[in-house]
């Protein structure tokens, strides 16, 4: 299965978000590695996922914090784009079947790959700003 790779068109800006973006592929890259790889056991697929599940879930996290203090108008399509990729993400890793399993790693590229050259490419103006990581993303200082 062809790799993809991170271009400089596909920056949006901001050091940050495109270091996640590379390291995302470079993740569903290592997944798409096991295709041609009949060594390849269900428990090294779940690693590949569980990393990539960790890896999204965090840079989806900063990617919306953004938007959304840059007051991005379609912050919630976005979103909504991050949670329906992650359960898909999930049911991948109730799949009984490897070779679903791995068939599916085609989805996550192919999903990956028109969202960065795409909407996160759209986004690119509200994600310039640096990211400041104030622990809880909820918490907001109280107005006394
Ligand atoms: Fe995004
Ligand atoms: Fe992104």
């Amino acid at each position: 299965m062809a790799h993809l790779a991170w271009k400089a068109a596909m920056s949006v800006g901001n050091a940050h978000i495109d270091h996640q973006h590379g390291h995302i592929i470079y993740l569903v890259n290592r997944l798409a590695d096991f295709q041609g790889d009949r060594e390849v056991d269900k428990r090294d697929i779940y690693g590949g996922l569980s990393d990539l599940t960790l890896a999204m879930t965090r840079h989806f996290h900063d990617e919306e914090q953004l938007m959304m203090t840059n007051g991005c108008p379609w912050y919630e399509t976005h979103a909504g784009e991050h949670v329906w990729f992650v359960e898909k993400l999930t049911e991948m890793m109730l799949m009984e079947e490897q070779v679903m399993l791995l068939r599916s790693v085609s989805f996550l590229r192919d999903w990956l790959a028109s969202h960065l050259a795409g909407e996160d490419l759209r986004a690119a103006p509200y994600l310039r700003e640096p990211i400041q990581h104030t622990g809880n993303p909820a918490h907001k200082p109280e107005h006394r």
